[in-house]
């Protein structure tokens, strides 16, 4: 926690678990569009995207996550509610499981594949996310994380100045929120990874007109609220995303902005977050207006994949009673949603963690499944199959689940590949042992793990023909 500094305004305390920063939100840049010392990152010039291509509904889809904040109190916010006059209020969306992290996991891969910490993860190569839907259609996309040192960065977190009392150092920037990061089919290609960018590429992005046609928007752990209030964010809205909506580059009558939240603070209860749909491409009869259907964070892709005709996943952005799409683009697409909506019962509970059985829980260890590779999703096509992937390993092929942590293991994707772009190239460093939080440096471990990566399917195999326990025991 950090020490109590008053800034001359009004000093908001914390009201929940999470939150506790008692400090006034400052700007970090001049404006949205300037780049600033206090993002540290250096800028690596413009992005480059390919020509435009049309959506059904919308050309360009921006998502902004802020974190940990229940229903009720985003809905007291007055910065809140004016924006909600300007877009669709979705007050039955719901995240997936708690905390972070798997959230974040979930929005791009589909999946939270069992995992119920902040743990420092990766995901192996031949597990897709939107991003190889996007690319197979020539969708330009990016993600833009405040306080992210260098492109392509991999460490755990990032320390620097800190920039609101200009006195020491702060932690703004952590992987647990830069979801596309932790999957090694971005993080592993040159040409991905470095499409996960900071602020002040965000900066020169707007300003040559160049935001991509996705992107995923993460700002740093006081403008998100984590560290702080909804107050805090407020005021960052009103000096960050405000006058972007008045920014043509940023939002024009074809862009659509999901600003949600990574999760209900209260675990005890289901998981509602205030979610908004905001920017031009919301239909003028639809604004200041409420869609109560039932959406999921599974919906931001689904709904994707039904503006642009995509693939899919094949996992929870297939799942039907999870993957509603917006229901102004499912008139538009012609989806039919699975008509729960408002608080019926027929909404799953969402508040559970820890015992789902997964790669990425330790206590309920079970390995990488291939997704459903039959299902047909929003975008009316088939599944996305990548490079090296085992479609016969689906999850009813796979053992049940064993308990690592009684074996003293970590999961077996809790280690670091050690990935790194410090220099704008790949660089892979040689194998050490591995850690459950690797430091900023993005380097480390886990050579053996990165072999593991590159043959997930073989490693699965292995399990099932050895036995789990052995099989675990002889690879890890
Ligand atoms: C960094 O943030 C501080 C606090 O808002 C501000 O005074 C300073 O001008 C910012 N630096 C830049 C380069 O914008
Ligand atoms: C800066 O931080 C140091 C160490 O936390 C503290 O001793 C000092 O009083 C701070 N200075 C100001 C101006 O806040
Ligand atoms: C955005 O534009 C509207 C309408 O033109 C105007 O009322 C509003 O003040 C502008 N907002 C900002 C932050 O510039
Ligand atoms: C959207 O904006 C474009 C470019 O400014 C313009 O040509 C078009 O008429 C607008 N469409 C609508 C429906 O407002
Ligand atoms: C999840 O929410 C439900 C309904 O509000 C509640 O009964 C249940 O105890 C919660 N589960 C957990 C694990 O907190
Ligand atoms: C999320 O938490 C808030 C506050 O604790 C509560 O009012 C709201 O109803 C919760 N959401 C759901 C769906 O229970
Ligand atoms: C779909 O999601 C629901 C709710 O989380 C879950 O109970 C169900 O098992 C999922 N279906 C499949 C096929 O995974
Ligand atoms: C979608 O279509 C249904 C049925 O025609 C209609 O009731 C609903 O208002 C439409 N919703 C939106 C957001 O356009
Ligand atoms: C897994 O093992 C750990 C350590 O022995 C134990 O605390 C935990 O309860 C076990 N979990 C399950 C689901 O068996
Ligand atoms: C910047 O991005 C380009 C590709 O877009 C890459 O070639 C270059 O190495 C990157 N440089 C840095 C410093 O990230
Ligand atoms: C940042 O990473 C370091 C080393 O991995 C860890 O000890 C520290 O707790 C992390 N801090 C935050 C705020 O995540
Ligand atoms: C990354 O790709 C290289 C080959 O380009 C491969 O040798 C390595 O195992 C991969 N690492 C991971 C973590 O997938």
């Amino acid at each position: 926690m950090r020490s109590f500094l008053a800034f001359g305004t009004t000093v908001a305390f914390a009201s929940t678990a999470y939150a506790a920063i008692a400090q006034s939100f400052l700007p970090p840049a001049a404006s949205p569009e300037s780049s600033s010392a206090n993002y540290t990152g250096q800028t690596n010039g413009t992005i480059s995207n390919g020509p435009v291509v049309q959506g059904k509904v919308f050309d360009r889809f921006i998502q902004i996550w802020i974190e940990n904040t229940d229903f009720a109190t985003a809905a007291s916010s007055p910065v809140f509610q004016n924006l909600s006059k300007e877009g669709i209020l979705l007050d039955s969306f719901y995240a997936v499981t708690h905390p972070s992290e798997p959230n974040y996991i979930a929005a791009v891969g589909g999946d939270f594949f069992g995992s119920a910490d902040d743990n420092f993860y990766h995901i192996p190569q031949n597990i897709s996310t939107v991003v190889d839907l996007l690319e197979a259609k020539n969708i330009s996309w990016a993600t833009y994380q405040e306080n992210m040192p260098y492109d392509g960065f991999t460490g755990f977190n990032f320390t620097q100045t800190d920039y609101l009392t200009g006195n020491g150092t702060y932690t703004y920037y952590v992987r647990k929120h830069n979801g596309l990061i932790i999957f090694d089919s971005v993080t592993n290609v040159t040409d991905r990874a470095l499409r996960v960018r900071n602020f002040n590429d965000f900066a020169n992005d707007v300003k040559a007109d160049d935001i991509p046609q996705w992107s995923f928007i993460t700002p740093n752990l006081v403008n998100d609220g984590h560290d702080t209030t909804i107050d805090f964010v407020g005021d960052w809205l009103n000096f960050w995303l405000i006058p972007l909506l008045n920014e043509t580059k940023f939002n024009n009558n074809r862009t659509v902005i999901l600003l949600t939240f990574d999760e209900n603070e209260t675990q005890s209860i289901n998981n509602r977050i205030y979610t908004l749909v905001l920017g031009g491409g919301v239909p003028e009869n639809l604004r200041g207006t409420t869609d109560s259907t039932f959406y999921t964070h599974y919906s931001a892709l689904s709904s994707v994949e039904a503006n642009w005709g995509l693939q899919s996943l094949g996992r929870g952005d297939t799942n039907t009673t999870m993957n509603n799409v917006f229901e102004f683009v499912a008139n538009v697409t012609g989806w039919k949603n699975n008509g729960i909506s408002g608080n019926s019962s027929d909404i799953p509970l969402l508040n559970i963690t820890g015992t789902i059985p997964g790669p990425l829980n330790a206590a309920h260890y079970i390995p990488f499944a291939a997704p459903n590779t039959s299902a047909v999703g929003a975008g009316g096509q088939g599944v996305f199959v990548a490079q090296g992937l085992n479609t016969s390993l689906s999850a009813a092929a796979l053992p049940g689940p064993v308990n690592l942590t009684a074996q003293g293991q970590i999961s077996p994707w809790g280690t670091d590949p050690g990935i790194n772009y410090a220099n704008g190239t790949k660089v892979i460093a040689s194998p050490t042992a591995s850690s459950t939080s690797p430091g900023g440096s993005g380097g480390g471990s886990g050579g053996s793990n990165a072999a593991v990566g590159a043959r997930a399917g073989a490693e699965v195999a292995l399990l099932v023909g050895l036995g789990v326990v052995c099989g675990v025991a002889m690879l890890f």
